[in-house]
């Protein structure tokens, strides 16, 4: 990367100093590929990232394997980057998940729940109320153990059975996942239908049910083409967690229609232009991405990746 491909640094007002990246490629861009990509590559994907300076990675999930096989080795790739200088977060849906988490020695689950009652069963096999009355046990079973808890909410903006998902309806599930005792919560458009109206209106209401902005997230896929607006809607609003995909892998195999998350590297690079500070090196970072597209064999849809590399034509992850 050339020093002129930065962008010029010229901030603007009323934006939080720092964000914070949450990484989910290792998880939500996994999770999704056809192909299940071997366990040492997805370690040193996750030892890339780290070396990247991001320092929050969610690692894998404990859910169970026949529902995504793609992350059915989380038992082998946790302890070769259990050590790592970072929060690695694993996704955990039930107490037979944390169970499987506590073993390794996790130190920070994110459970997740829906919106809507189409994903509730799609995703969990269980209704929105069934959903929390799983995750309740899990919860308080954790922060008994002293484990920090992402409660993810997902379907906050549009669902693909249901349509537009009313604010109130999130902002329930929202309200049950902090009382619960979630430290934070990441608000999910799995679809990647949000517009930033639309953002500002849940983060407001939010607002007024006295969820406090500091323990909110966002998690935007990017079906649309709108995860960088309405990621600058919510930062504008206070948000200072960020969720993205390296590369802008991503999706969720039980939701037609999800594509991938917002790209870390188009995150970066605006957050860059904005003067905030993330402590990632986007030159380690496009290039992690770029060595991820060779072994997955097509380019990433990240914009920035693509300006950044050459990696149009796909790489042979061997010479990398
Ligand atoms: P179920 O079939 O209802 O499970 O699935 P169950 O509770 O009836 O248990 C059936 C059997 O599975 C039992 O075994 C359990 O022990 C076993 P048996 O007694 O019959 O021998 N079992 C497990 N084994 C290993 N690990 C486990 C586990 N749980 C049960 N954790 C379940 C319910 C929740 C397990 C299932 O629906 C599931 O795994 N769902 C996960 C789906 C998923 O991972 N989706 C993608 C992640 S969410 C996402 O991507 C969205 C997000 O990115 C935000 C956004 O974008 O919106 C986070
Ligand atoms: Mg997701």
């Amino acid at each position: 990367m050339t020093a002129s491909a930065l962008p010029m640094v010229v901030p603007l007002p009323g934006l939080p100093d720092r964000v914070r990246i949450h990484e989910v490629g290792a998880r939500d861009g996994l999770q999704n590929e056809k192909g299940t990509v071997p366990t040492e590559v997805k370690a040193e994907f996750v030892r890339r990232l780290a070396g990247a300076g991001l320092t929050t990675i969610e690692a894998t999930s404990f859910v169970h394997p026949k529902w995504v096989p793609q992350l059915a080795d989380a038992e082998q790739l946790f302890p070769l980057v259990g050590d790592l200088p970072v929060a690695l977060p694993v996704l955990v849906p039930n107490e037979r998940g944390l169970d499987r988490a506590l073993a390794l020695g996790a130190r920070r689950v994110a459970v997740f729940a829906s919106a809507t009652e189409s994903f509730a069963r799609a995703n969990l096999n269980r209704t929105v109320d069934e959903a929390l009355a799983m995750l309740e046990p899990v919860v308080a079973r954790a922060k008994a153990a002293d484990v920090h808890v992402r409660g993810y909410l997902s379907m906050c903006f549009g669902d693909p059975w249901e349509g537009a998902v009313p604010v109130p309806q999130v902002v329930r599930v929202c309200r049950a996942l902090i009382d619960m005792g979630c430290d934070e919560l990441s608000l999910g458009d799995t679809i990647g239908v949000a517009t930033p109206g639309h953002v500002l209106a849940l983060l407001t209401a939010l607002t007024a049910e006295r969820v406090p902005t500091d323990v909110l997230g966002v998690h935007f896929h990017d079906t649309y083409g709108q995860a960088l607006a309405n990621t600058l809607a919510a930062l504008q609003y206070g948000v200072s967690t960020v969720d993205a995909s390296a590369g802008g892998l991503g999706g969720c195999p039980y939701a037609k229609s999800a594509t991938g998350n917002l790209a870390t590297e188009d995150l970066v690079w605006m957050l860059r232009g904005l003067g905030i500070d993330t402590g990632v090196d986007l030159g380690r970072l496009v290039a992690t991405s770029a060595w991820m597209a060779g072994h997955l064999g097509r380019p990433s849809p990240s914009r920035t990746v693509r300006a950044l590399s050459h990696e149009d034509a796909p790489a042979d992850p061997k010479e990398q």
